[in-house]
């Protein structure tokens, strides 16, 4: 009995023999959910080089015709963005040396369960070329761009890194930023030791903390320094940070990986998860890789992950900033020429987060101009107290809206410990109400 790949492989070659006769071996060959086609008609165009010049669409009997524009240059020009999903059906497929081979996509099974095979049919020679395409342009796809990218993980394009150009940052200002540092320093430093017995060479680090403590502003100023020496990623992906961490580790490369919002892939503990934590299936990386993530709600993560050691190897607490720090993060926002003593000005803003404190200076700094004043000690305290007055009639807004879903959704919970919680309004709560300003 024929099966239907059989059928289309018969059909496909009985086409390649009548448009061109050969005494040849004819090579067909079968994959399945493969992106050869559109990865090959992606492959930049040099004009020395074997390349595809176009895909023609065939009328076919026995394959279903579904396709969208699939001229190679409108697939170049958008980097392979498109969902190429939906191209089903024969096509010609031409090359820059004339050469061409038949091709069908087709699915096999139904709806969710329904997977794409790929049939391709042409003269060995014609076969070679087309796979060192193919081939060139997944290595190309898949070499870790230097400096900072974002990296995705879909099932049809495999990893793709998306370079960050710029990205600016104020210096993170917080007591366990130093120790992250040293942290990263050491693991990168000594990494042998992380390699010994066949250890995959990882180190995870979380910084938990509730919204606004500088935690994306540290992972950020990492990256910037980091990004010199070694690739540096961010992604909110799991799939596509374990998959970058494969690659890093075949190329032997240093790498950093940010997973920010580690809480929503880590709420359970799937294989994929304790995969990626236990680093099963991970090529041992010689060079390193340091994985930082952060949460705003360690209370998500499944517990199997949290309790173990050894699938996050350290926990930094990100929390308000207190006395010294507290200061020092104000007087990266307030002014330089700020006529306020440090002890004046540190007792405002200890116990506020980075972001409350960048929010009090900037909302400080435009009333003063706005009204005409000069920016005190008082002037602060009374815009203080109007931006804690304003997140208190917010919460009771919330509250009353939907008491159930406020708490998660505005920020932080109390936990059992006490140790997070939500931020605001209490922090501004010292300020007299009387201090309220008109405005
Ligand atoms: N410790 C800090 N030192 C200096 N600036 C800070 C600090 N914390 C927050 N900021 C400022 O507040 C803003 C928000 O901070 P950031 O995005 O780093 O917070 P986060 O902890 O990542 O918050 P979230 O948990 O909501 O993602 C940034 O623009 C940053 O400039
Ligand atoms: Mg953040």
């Amino acid at each position: 009995m024929n099966t239907k790949g059989e059928i289309i492989a018969r059909e496909l070659t009985q086409r390649y023999k009548t448009d061109r006769p050969t005494t040849h071996h004819i090579h067909c060959e079968f994959n399945r959910d493969a992106n050869y086609l559109f990865l090959a008609a992606s492959a930049r165009k040099r004009r020395t080089k074997f390349t595809v010049v176009d895909i023609q669409p065939i009328d076919s009997d026995t394959v279903v015709s579904m396709w969208v524009d699939i001229d190679p240059n409108t697939i170049r020009r958008h980097h392979f963005k498109m969902d190429l999903q939906p191209q089903l059906g024969v096509f010609k497929i031409h090359f820059s040396d004339e050469s061409f081979l038949y091709c069908a996509r087709y699915v096999e099974g139904e709806g969710d369960i329904g997977d794409i095979f790929q049939i391709t049919v042409a003269e060995q020679s014609v076969w070679h070329n087309w796979l060192k395409l193919v081939y060139s342009e997944q290595k190309r796809r898949t070499a870790i761009p230097k400096g900072i990218s974002n990296v995705r993980w879909t099932h049809h394009e495999g990893t793709v890194y998306t370079k960050i150009k710029r990205i600016a940052t104020f210096p993170a200002i917080h007591p366990e930023f130093e120790s992250l540092k040293a942290d990263i320093s050491f693991f990168f430093a000594h990494v042998e030791q992380f390699t010994r017995y066949d250890q995959p060479g990882v180190r995870k680090a979380l910084l938990v903390g509730p919204p606004g403590t500088g935690k994306t502003s540290m992972c950020l100023e990492l990256a910037r320094d980091l990004s010199d020496t070694m690739p540096v990623i961010f992604s909110t992906d799991i799939k596509a940070c374990a998959a970058h961490l494969q690659i890093a580790a075949r190329q032997g490369k240093a790498t950093l990986a940010v997973l920010e919002d580690a809480d929503s892939s880590l709420h359970e503990a799937s294989s994929d998860v304790l995969n990626f934590l236990d680093g099963i299936n991970q090529p041992s990386n010689t060079a390193g890789s340091f994985v930082l993530m952060t949460t705003n709600f360690p209370e998500r993560i499944e517990p199997r992950i949290l309790q173990r050691p050894g699938r996050i190897d350290r926990v930094y607490q990100v929390g308000e900033l207190n006395d010294m720090h507290a200061l020092r993060c104000a007087r990266l926002y307030f002014p330089e020429d700020l006529d306020i003593a440090d002890a004046a000005l540190m007792q405002v803003v200890t116990g506020l987060t980075g972001a409350q404190i960048k929010e009090l200076a900037q909302s400080s700094i435009s009333y003063a101009v706005s009204s005409c004043q000069s920016l005190t000690m008082d002037l602060i305290q009374a815009v203080k107290a109007r931006i804690a007055e304003d997140l208190r009639q917010i919460y009771k807004y919330a509250d009353t809206q939907s008491p159930m879903t406020t708490q998660h959704n505005i920020g932080f919970v109390t936990s059992k410990n006490g140790r997070y919680r939500r931020p605001y309004p209490d922090d501004f709560s010292y300020a007299s109400p009387e201090e309220k300003l008109p405005f």
